[in-house]
């Protein structure tokens, strides 16, 4: 929490995500005022108003508000919205026939993230429907707009979850099973928000419909501004994983249990954070204990338990291994010494993915036509195009990210970069799809 002072006043209200950037648009602007509007109408949704950050977790009240948002914003656009069967939502331009172009993200959030992580994809590729229903383009192949569910992962602990179910990646008995924090099951909160989760599972028939999945994203790290580029495209993404570590002690009292008869988990957790540390700068990876749980959570008690969730990522997946083996093994190791026990579970994995380059080429030519000069770039990210990409040609483009800060309510883009993003993602959907 923050904000509030030690006299209780009402914390300051975040300031707009896109600053004072919001004024009409000057004659001699670009047209696009419809991305600051669409922009202004989803900036509240799932937003907490002590940290800026959005809270937009998978079939809950905020998730709920922005899927009522996306599917109103295309329903006005003449867009017939569909729930597919895992929560994933499509709109659908013109018919539905084989060898669509789909585009969007995801609307979930990770705790306290930012507003343009996923959202971004989503406004944009509206606000591109825009600019091309504005010069009356005629679609060839039909077009849809995706927003996928759970990609962050932030609920139920597996990333991407929509579009691992949509490609079979992940087994629907083990994910109506996933829990949340609460113990509430994937399948309990799926019914919770009216939706039946027995029909989860692989959609051949959606994909084998897709000739090409494009999604648009701010940029997670600063590659763009030193090069004087709003605009690029992605190469590929790092292997990554997740990993839950179980640290079983003995709960005491923190006045009155000797040192030496304690079996404290916080001490191996705190060893292995360090450890973990240690290990991805050895190899150039990166790796971070981000969520961490512990039980009771008492200030006076020695903790009986720690969970705690490592995220790693490398270039290539011998590297991850290779880091995650030298973090388990060290952490087995603290934990002998402090008398506690030691479960590892990898929760998720997803291994390298290189996107598609002749879809790439070809939208690099579009974007170089239209003005753009796109740098090809790699990524430390993950998305839901990487795991589209397994079966279909997948490509991604990626928005200036000034700061290069992301999964932060500080996470930014200009609005004259989003807007260079639509106008960007407008031409390469008349290519692929005129
Ligand atoms: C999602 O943004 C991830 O990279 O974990
Ligand atoms: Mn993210
Ligand atoms: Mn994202």
């Amino acid at each position: 929490m923050s904000g509030a002072g030690p006299g209780g006043t009402t914390p300051p209200k975040p300031p707009p995500l896109l600053g004072g950037n919001l004024s009409p648009q000057t004659p001699s602007a670009p047209p696009g005022p419809t991305f600051a509007e669409l922009w202004r109408e989803l900036e509240p949704l799932g937003r907490n108003p002590d940290t800026g950050g959005y809270r937009r977790y998978s079939w809950t009240p905020a998730d709920a508000a922005c899927r009522a948002w996306f599917t109103r914003q295309a329903g006005q656009r003449g867009l017939a919205v569909e729930t597919d069967n895992n929560g994933n939502l499509w709109a659908w331009w013109g018919p539905k026939r084989p060898d669509a172009i789909v585009t969007g993200s995801h609307l979930d959030s990770v705790p306290d993230g930012g507003g343009f992580d996923g959202a971004l994809g989503v406004v944009t590729a509206l606000a591109a429907v825009d600019l091309l229903q504005e010069k009356s383009f005629y679609a060839e192949r039909s077009v849809a707009l995706a927003a996928f569910t759970e990609e962050e992962g932030a609920r139920f602990g597996v990333p991407c979850l929509g579009s691992r179910l949509l490609t079979g990646a992940v087994d629907p008995d083990a994910a109506r099973a996933l829990t949340d924090d609460t113990g509430t099951t994937l399948a309990q909160a799926m019914t919770a928000a009216g939706h039946d989760p027995g029909r989860l599972g692989p959609r051949d028939d959606l994909l084998d419909g897709i000739g090409a999945f494009v999604e648009l994203h701010v940029e997670q790290g600063r590659a763009l501004a030193p090069m004087g580029a709003a605009v690029g495209l992605a190469e590929g993404i790092w292997p990554h994983g997740r990993w839950r570590f179980e640290f079983g002690g003995r709960a005491d009292h923190a006045g009155t249990a000797r040192l030496a008869d304690r079996r404290d988990p916080m001490l191996p957790y705190a060893s292995t954070a360090l450890a973990a540390r240690h290990a991805a700068a050895e190899n150039g990876a990166v790796a971070t204990f981000g969520k961490v749980i512990v039980e009771p959570n008492g200030t006076n008690a020695v903790p009986s338990a720690v969970r705690a969730w490592l995220d790693a990522r490398a270039p290539d997946e011998a590297t991850v291994e290779e880091t995650v083996t030298a973090v388990r093994s060290a952490s087995e190791s603290f934990c002998e010494e402090h008398g506690v026990t030691l479960s590892v579970r990898q929760e998720s994995f997803t291994p390298l993915v290189r996107f598609d380059e002749a879809l790439r080429d070809r939208i690099a030519a579009t974007l170089a036509a239209a003005g753009f000069s796109a740098p090809v770039l790699p990524t430390g990210a993950g998305h839901d195009a990487g795991v589209l990409a397994a079966c279909v040609p997948t490509a991604m483009l990626f928005v200036r990210n000034p700061t290069g800060i992301s999964h932060s309510p500080a996470e930014h883009a200009d609005l004259a970069d989003c807007e260079a993003g639509v106008r960007a993602l407008a031409a390469v959907l008349e290519d692929l799809a005129g």
